[in-house]
């Protein structure tokens, strides 16, 4: 899994490569990054990469030839030019389902802007996919694009110890995660649940997807809608629903 990251700030990954779980997919050559300072791909005297809008207004708005040449450069010797993503709060919600499409790919481009906006063009013409992480503005769209690598690349086979760490997290099961405990199995008299301690694998089975079912329900019932659920699920839910 390749990254090219387009910003006009490389230092604010600096943290984010050389840490823990990146820093490990890095090292063990499952996952690459590359950072790309589009202001390097600047056709002005005074290297900008920004200009006033047209039609007036506040503000600055990202010029398309610098993002156009630096996506070109990186993308030369490709025969099929891997998905362009742009971060945006105009963009699709970013979710786990879209990380694992994402996941995927073997090459994904990402753009970060910053400043008011992104020339219109560049949108319409250079960025397959439009990704927001939320409904809020950042200052700029490099932590965007750290969710989604993070999200991404713990995906990867190989990037997390356990293989099955990534299968049971919340959304993967499209139901949030049930509460997990570890030792000591008494804390300051709060006490684990006698079923983890049973030994009953059918049972902890059981407890931990009616814990995820509650949990869900209690906190994000609209995921229900679209959580694959069984029979005899949608039935609890249904009376639970009925019974308060
Ligand atoms: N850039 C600024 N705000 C953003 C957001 N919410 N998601 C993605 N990129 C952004």
């Amino acid at each position: 899994m390749r990254f090219d990251v387009l910003t006009l700030f490389p230092e604010m990954f600096e943290g984010f490569f050389s840490s823990s779980i990146m820093k490990r997919a890095m090292d063990q050559r499952l996952v690459e990054a590359s950072l790309v300072n589009f202001r390097d791909y600047s056709t002005d005297k005074h290297r900008m990469v920004d200009d006033t809008p047209y039609g007036g207004g506040g503000g600055m708005v990202l010029k398309p030839e610098p993002l156009f040449r630096a996506v070109e450069a990186l993308t030369e010797e490709t025969q099929v030019r891997p998905p362009v993503l742009m971060m945006s709060p105009q963009g699709t919600p970013f979710t786990q389902k879209k990380a694992e499409a994402l996941s995927r790919h073997s090459r994904l481009i990402l753009l970060c802007g910053h400043y008011e906006g992104f020339d219109e063009r560049i949108r319409r013409h250079l960025v397959d996919e439009e990704i927001s992480i939320g409904d809020y503005v950042l200052t700029g769209g490099e932590l965007a694009a750290m969710v989604v690598m993070d999200s991404i690349i713990r995906l990867v086979p190989g990037v997390l110890g356990n293989a099955g760490s990534a299968e049971e997290d919340s959304f993967s099961t499209g139901l949030l995660e049930y509460p997990q405990y570890t030792r000591p199995a008494d804390f300051r008299g709060w006490k684990v649940p006698d079923v983890l301690l049973s030994g009953h694998h059918a049972q902890i089975a059981r407890w931990r997807r009616q814990q995820s079912l509650e949990r869900t329900l209690e906190r994000r019932p609209d995921l229900l809608e679209h959580a694959p659920l069984t029979d005899e699920e949608r039935a609890w839910l249904k009376q639970r629903k009925s019974d308060s």
